[in-house]
């Protein structure tokens, strides 16, 4: 299914020198640099640099997304693709470290067929203000879509949902914001994505990370082979969609995932781990 995917993206490239710091892009709506986006950018693994910035964000006015990197535009073809490869039926997806993106409220506007999208952030004031927007968001293309927010961490992800979960994990820049702090809990965080995924399932990760380093730190974390694309070229950054699928089920099994353990909630209800 996620090779499926990635032949539709452009070839690898070498990512081209940009606005980084440390070895991460920067959002173009962080220009120009202040003291709180400074704060946040040197403790991206740290929760309360997170919860500060959504905090303020929140005071800013109207919540609006904020995306990482880019939003659901750039990436809605390779997602499409990725989802008409599913087995019939609504798709189970869950958003880890979904901050206030519009990644996970679009999927579930926009996609034709059915959706079930649970976003999970461990910053309060960002798992708030996405509820806000789905309470004020028009409803979703197909009337069996639902979506809802968890509070919670990523690296601890099978204290809230039990193993084989979902059809696909996406990750947009999480785990570049959980390396910054610890490659263990990073690795952590893999191995729990793929511990959530039903077989035949796939974790794709957007990044702009070097494959030369990324490739081989997902093919340690999570013990699948791993492929790789390129996304977006943007102010002269490039991005990449990694991904690594759970081994396929034999024709003996299922290829559904199992329900999840915690009980449905309504569209916008919040649920912490
Ligand atoms: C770089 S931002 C990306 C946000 C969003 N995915 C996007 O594309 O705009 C990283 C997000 O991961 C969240 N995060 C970092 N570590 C986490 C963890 N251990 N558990 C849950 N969320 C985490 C942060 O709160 C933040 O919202």
């Amino acid at each position: 299914m996620a090779a499926t995917a990635l032949a539709k993206v452009s070839r690898l490239k070498k990512p081209s020198v940009g606005q980084r710091i440390r070895g991460q892009a920067v959002p173009a709506s962080f220009a120009p640099f202040s003291a709180w986006t400074d704060d946040l950018l040197q403790h991206m693994d740290q929760r309360d640099a997170w919860d500060r910035f959504y905090a303020r964000r929140g005071r800013a006015g109207t919540p609006c997304p904020f995306d990482w990197f880019f939003g659901y535009k750039e990436i809605s073809a390779l997602l499409g693709s990725i989802l008409r490869g599913l087995p019939h039926g609504r798709a189970r997806i869950l958003d880890v470290g979904c901050g206030t993106s519009s990644l996970g409220l679009e999927l579930y506007r926009h996609s034709p067929s059915p959706v079930h999208v649970s976003c999970l952030d461990f910053s309060s004031p960002a798992v708030e203000c996405l509820a806000r927007l789905l309470r004020d968001s028009p409803p979703p293309c197909h009337p069996l879509s639902e979506l809802d927010c968890h509070l919670g961490d990523a690296t601890e992800l099978s204290r809230c949902f039990a193993p084989g979960s979902f059809h696909l994990v996406l990750d947009k820049g999480t785990c570049d914001s959980v390396l910054r702090g610890s490659p263990l809990r990073a690795k952590r965080l893999v191995a729990e994505c793929l511990q959530v995924l039903s077989p035949g399932g796939c974790l794709l990760q957007i990044s702009d990370e070097d494959p030369d380093a990324r490739v081989p730190f997902l093919e340690t974390a999570g013990g699948a082979p791993v492929s790789v694309g390129e996304v977006a070229h943007l102010n002269g950054i490039s991005y990449y969609a990694y991904t690594l699928s759970r081994r396929a089920p034999d024709a003996s099994e299922v290829a559904r995932p199992t329900e999840p353990a915690f009980e449905s909630h309504r569209p916008g209800a919040l649920s912490e781990i």
